[in-house]
């Protein structure tokens, strides 16, 4: 087994940041030593095999992405990251474990559904990863599967009040799921967006000749996000379920889960890079059909009314808890292409997945959150979340040795020319500077990421158990 010396640095986490030297004997931290002080240590070995030199730098535990669909079948395609590149992405960028979606079918048994994702991931990734469980399908032979799921190390399922006739719950079907949430301690995520109220304003639209990718963020209006919330939330109220919107970008979301946590509710948010800098106005309204690039769901928001803004600020108060990226990646040619002339054919998704810790990095150059508080929402708080915190999450004896050096003096520059690892034709984040760079990313003890090499397998990631949430009050 290999041991390794991180000296020199500040170790950062969610609660504070000091200069310490971590030591990892083979997958595991086994110390956290104020700096010299290991040479006075007795149960330390004598030597190790392996010193890297963090001075001057930040070391973080790896950044956990508790949202992403890797290979997921689609608007009649598949998202263009598989297993494989998705994860060797994430590792380039500082994000040592993914929680991706293992998705239920219409029609389909849940076990069946996850034993295919389990077939696409196995041996292929990069970083360890989990899975939550898309329940498409909720119905009496799901909802007494769903007593299982915790004993397969899957301790969430997502709803979605949108897409009609392809995931889409209606609202007997999340009150059912909902109680079996309360009943196991499942954690019920929620897709919230009034789907077949915004199916009605498509068709009006398409009716009137408005078909390019900017009157996808007028379909999927801010009120359509708001009232879904709010009816997720008055649901879970009623059930007891623990509540996790994914994907919030309204304002007026956000100001209906911090009434219901006001109201002592165990409802959290998450939101994506994409809502906290893109917009509708610049990014959905760029001329002709460039706008696809951005089409997701939630969609971006107006700038004029000031989402952006105050997603950043629900991330100082914690009205918001975490940030993940929503990773749903679609070349534009081939994929996003088939919404041309009907903007209702785009697939849905944008990439990040290699570039969340860097674009939140950039929220503490640019004075929006603390250090710390970046490292909470990217990786301290998601483990918490989902059940991975102690061995995931955080700097300390008996943790993975999940480890990411970040250099407050680096530099990178976003998307230009392929520069990324992800395996999209494009680049949603081309032009995005940051002040700071991921330089060494240790992986399980394993340095995966070696300044500007790659030295990770497909194959080193392991599949994660997860436990119950340790966020619940
Ligand atoms: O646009 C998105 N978000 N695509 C992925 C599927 C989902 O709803 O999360
Ligand atoms: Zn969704
Ligand atoms: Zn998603
Ligand atoms: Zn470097």
């Amino acid at each position: 087994m290999t041991t390794t010396l991180i000296t020199g640095g500040t170790v950062v986490t969610a609660t504070g940041r000091s200069k310490a030297d971590v030591l990892i004997d083979g997958e595991t931290i086994v110390a956290v030593l104020e700096p010299g002080s290991r040479l006075l240590g007795t149960d330390l070995p004598a030597s190790v095999d392996r010193v890297i030199d963090a001075t001057g730098k930040y070391v973080i535990p790896g950044g956990i992405d508790a949202h992403t669909h890797m290979e997921l079948p689609f608007g009649g395609t598949a998202a263009s990251d598989t297993f494989e590149t998705g994860t060797r992405a994430a590792a380039w960028g500082g994000t040592t474990t993914i929680i991706d979606f293992a998705v239920q079918t219409y029609g389909q048994r849940v076990f069946d559904g996850l034993a295919t994702w389990h077939q696409k991931a196995a041996g292929n990734c990069a970083i360890d990863y989990a899975f939550h469980q898309i329940i498409g399908d909720v119905n009496a032979d799901s909802l007494q599967a769903m007593d299982g799921l915790l004993a397969e190390g899957v301790s969430s399922f997502k709803l979605f009040m949108a897409y009609p006739g392809v995931f889409y719950s209606d609202d007997a079907q999340i009150l059912r799921a909902m109680q079996k949430s309360a009943d196991t301690g499942l954690i019920t995520m929620m897709h919230a967006e009034n789907g077949p109220a915004i199916d009605v304003l498509v068709e009006q639209l398409l009716a009137q000749g408005k078909t390019d990718p900017y009157y996808h963020g007028v379909a999927r209006a801010w009120q359509m996000e708001e009232e879904a919330t709010h009816r997720a939330i008055m649901i879970a109220n009623l059930t007891g379920a623990p509540l996790y919107v994914v994907h919030v970008s309204a304002r007026q979301a956000v100001e209906q889960l911090a009434a219901a946590r006001d109201n002592g509710q165990n409802v959290f948010g998450e939101t994506c890079p994409q809502y906290l800098y893109l917009s509708l106005e610049e990014n959905l309204g760029a001329p002709g059909f460039e706008g696809a690039k951005w089409v997701c769901s939630t969609p971006l928001r107006s700038r004029a009314e000031g989402h952006q803004d105050h997603m950043w600020q629900s991330l100082r108060t914690n009205d918001i808890q975490m940030v993940s990226t929503d990773h749903c990646p679609f070349c534009m040619k081939g994929q996003k292409d088939l919404g041309l002339g009907n903007f209702s054919k785009i697939p849905n998704g944008i990439g990040s997945v290699e570039h969340r810790m860097d674009l939140l990095y950039q929220g503490v150059v640019n004075g929006r959150i603390t250090l710390e508080r970046w490292v909470e929402i990217t990786s301290t708080t998601p483990a918490r979340m989902f059940g991975l915190y102690g061995k995931k999450g955080v700097i300390q004896p008996g943790a993975d040795g999940d480890i990411v050096i970040y250099d407050p003096n680096g530099h990178t520059s976003i998307g230009y020319e392929k520069t990324h690892h992800m395996n999209m034709d494009h680049s949603a984040w081309e032009g995005y500077e940051i002040d700071g760079h991921v330089d060494t990313v240790l992986s399980r003890g394993k340095v995966v990421i070696d300044h500007n090499e790659y030295l990770g397998a497909k194959g080193d990631g392991q599949f994660v158990k997860r436990g119950l949430s340790q966020y619940l009050i």
